[in-house]
């Protein structure tokens, strides 16, 4: 897979992000993910890959754009005879549709790309998370009292325990945790929704939070996982298998251990991994996307593993009627 579709992948989610930002605070959620799917739905049809969504808006049957195995991209219309290099995708085209619909911080329009078979295919249930940043990546383990991870992560980044920021899912299957948490001294960041943007935060150094502990989505946490072997921060993962539905489900995705601690290289395996995320609303690494008049300005991160490179990009979309030089501004 050819690395220069970074710029083309950073296309796909900076027009999801516009298309979803317009109803930022309307409070319908529906609508500001519909208009999300597609944007990135039409935009992909523009990368020159023979694409296959692995990870995207549901089953066949349940999503009419951006299903787990719809083709995309060039090669979809191409006449015959051009290749293009199989891609397998990971979208979440509105990350925090709640966060969208009432204006909150950290929602985003985000993908993960590989060549083919670079992405676990994991389906749309939970998974218990634990997200670390890469000095703490060797030193904790999944099943382990959230004191000693906690204390560890501390010793790590040299530090104490009560100066730690941990993010949690505010969820009332999060209690206990967050008791045991707080018996620790650490302190607690509880979010609405949007695990994955605190993830890539628990990576970056200097962002204020040092993991993310608790339960989330699933293709979010392959998406977490891709962002991780940019950042070369971790996730630790088990899926939660409690019904026999669920058992189904991922025995037709060909996952036989259940029980199975997935960590980022597993979840993303492949070499070449592209990752793309634009803000739609405010958040710690991006701001969200800005409308005024003649134009729009989005910023994104477009991180690969090869070559390894992590890039903020900060983009005016000028509209075509526009006359945008005299108002452009650097801040
Ligand atoms: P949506 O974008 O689908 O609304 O998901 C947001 C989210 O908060 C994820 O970040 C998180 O992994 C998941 O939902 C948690 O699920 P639940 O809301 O069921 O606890």
């Amino acid at each position: 897979m050819d690395s220069n579709l970074s710029l083309d992948f950073l296309r796909v989610v900076e027009q999801a992000a516009i298309a979803c930002a317009q109803t930022m605070g309307q409070g319908d959620r529906h609508k500001s993910d519909h208009v999300a799917v597609e944007a990135m739905r039409r935009e992909m049809d523009s990368v020159p890959i023979d694409g296959t969504i692995v990870i995207g808006e549901g089953e066949r049957d349940e999503a009419p754009m951006l299903y787990i195995g719809e083709k995309v991209g060039m090669a979809q219309k191409a006449p015959n005879g051009r290749s293009f290099p199989h891609v397998d995708i990971a979208v979440d085209p509105l990350e925090g549709t709640n966060l969208c619909a009432t204006g909150a911080p950290n929602a985003l329009a985000v993908l993960a790309a590989s060549e083919g078979g670079g992405l676990l295919h994991a389906p749309d249930i939970y998974m218990e998370k634990l997200i670390v940043g890469p000095s703490s990546r060797d030193v904790v383990d999944l099943d382990a009292p959230v004191r000693f991870n906690l204390r560890a992560i501390a010793q790590a980044l040299g530090r104490r325990v009560e100066d730690l920021v941990v993010i949690v899912l505010d969820r009332p299957r999060h209690e206990a945790l967050i008791e045991e948490i707080r018996a620790t001294g650490a302190r607690i960041r509880l979010i609405g929704d949007g695990d994955l943007s605190a993830g890539i935060a628990a990576a970056v150094v200097g962002s204020g939070v040092h993991a993310v502990m608790g339960t989330g989505g699933a293709p979010e946490g392959v998406l977490t996982a891709a962002a991780m072997r940019c950042l070369n921060g971790e996730i630790f993962a088990r899926l939660v298998i409690d019904k026999p539905e669920h058992e189904a489900r991922c025995r037709a995705m060909g996952i036989k251990d259940f029980k199975k601690i997935y960590r980022s290289k597993d979840l993303a395996p492949g070499n070449r991994i592209i990752f793309a995320a634009t803000g739609v609303t405010d958040g710690a690494l991006m701001k969200g996307v800005r409308f005024f008049g003649d134009g729009t300005r989005t910023t994104s991160l477009v991180m690969q593993t090869e070559p390894h490179q992590i890039r903020f990009i900060d983009s005016i979309h000028v509209s075509d009627s526009g006359n945008i030089g005299a108002k452009i501004r650097f801040f």
